[in-house]
């Protein structure tokens, strides 16, 4: 099967599946509890209409754009997920050279497979680190301090995991790190050492003994402010009353999102409360959203309802999983390309003119 085949972002999670154990598809693939949240992710996109204006000259078209204070070539980035080694063995460094050869951001996870020294070395790559916080204070600090002599952009801290979801095919499959691979960031922690029970995931075990999230509170976030350079995001917020809190204390951007539906199930899709975050925090912190976003109508409607940028989760996976570098660069081409020729299309030329009145 050659990546010509793949035509769109949806194209490519059959033929991973058949690549990856069940194991792995399940544990990248599922969602919490009945997957209402994973499902509702791409449903409320689909209720959404685009009103397109005609004759507005649209011969040329650029969808540059400026996030806490820098230029980025596009308003996508590729979301932080855990353990993309699992999909591919150059895991997270094919995904970084793709998105670095398009001047995509690539959010790397605490979780990643490789170290986040390793992801900076390659050249030119824009990227940012997503932040789970460890019991151990001094651990946190030191990974904040490791990701900001490395070069990263920003931190994104994930608010919306105190504890794991509950992700079924997890339980059932007995998930646990295959051999070889551990989280590359941890200098001593092998996930691959956590055995599953037989009826958890080794996984959810982690979340609750070696991890501090449970115990986060707005305090963490002033601290984390207080002790880096880096401007602060809050993935996982749904509410305008967090994310005016997230601006009260010290964050300069939140990150609308439900977890791709993985945390707390029956929660809105991301797409439903992005207006009301974004009229809460009134242009004081910026808006990004994830969940769901598989087209450039999506990626246009988020814009259009006020999100600066959206991050894309799975696909990403399944892209590695299929071609490895090259195949994450064809995703992200088909992604690219879908957001110009709808841009045309919707009567926009940059995306300034991606207005609220383009969603009816
Ligand atoms: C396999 C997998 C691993 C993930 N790991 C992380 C992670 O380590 N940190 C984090 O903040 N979010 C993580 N997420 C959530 C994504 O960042 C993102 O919110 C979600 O996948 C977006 O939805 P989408 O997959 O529908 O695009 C993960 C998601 C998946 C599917």
């Amino acid at each position: 099967m050659t990546l010509e085949t793949f035509v769109n972002l949806l194209d490519f999670e059959a033929p991973a599946q058949e690549i990856l154990t069940q194991m792995v598809y399940g544990y990248y693939a599922s969602g919490a509890d009945d997957e209402i949240t994973l499902y509702e992710n791409r449903a409320a996109f689909a209720r959404l209409r685009l009103r397109p204006r005609v004759l507005r000259g649209v011969a040329t078209r650029d969808m540059r754009t400026t996030l806490l204070g820098r230029e980025y070539a596009a308003p996508v980035m590729i979301a932080p997920m855990a353990l993309q080694r699992m999909a591919h063995p150059d895991g997270e460094l094919a995904v970084t050279r793709a998105a670095a050869a398009r001047g995509i951001v690539n959010v790397l996870s605490t979780m990643s497979s490789t170290s986040l020294e390793d992801v900076a070395a390659v050249p030119n790559a824009p990227l940012w680190f997503q932040l789970y916080v460890y019991k151990d204070r001094a651990v946190v600090r030191d990974m904040v301090q490791r990701a900001e002599a490395a070069g990263y952009q920003a931190l994104v801290l994930t608010v919306d995991t105190p504890l794991l979801g509950k992700r079924e095919a997890d339980i059932r499959n007995a998930f646990s790190v295959p051999a070889g691979i551990k989280a590359a960031n941890l200098k001593d922690t092998y996930l691959s050492q956590i055995d599953a029970a037989q009826d958890d995931s080794a996984l959810a075990r982690y979340w609750r003994e070696i991890l501090r999230e449970g115990g986060l509170t707005w305090e963490d976030v002033d601290w984390l402010a207080s002790i880096t350079k880096m401007p602060l995001l809050l993935k996982g917020i749904l509410r305008g009353d967090d994310a005016a809190l997230a601006h009260a204390h010290g964050a300069q951007g939140v990150i609308v999102s439900n977890h791709g539906g993985r945390q707390l199930d029956t929660s809105p899709a991301a797409i439903d409360v992005l207006e009301e975050v974004v009229q809460a925090v009134d242009g004081k912190v910026e808006v990004l959203l994830d969940g769901g976003v598989r087209r450039g109508t999506d990626v246009l409607k988020a814009l259009a309802l006020g999100a600066k940028a959206v991050l894309v989760g799975r696909p990403i996976l399944w892209a590695l999983a299929v071609g490895g570098e090259a195949g994450v660069a064809h995703a992200l081409d088909i992604l690219l390309h879908e957001i110009d020729l709808n841009m045309a299309l919707c009567g926009c030329r940059s995306l300034a003119d991606v207005t609220r009145d383009l969603v009816g």
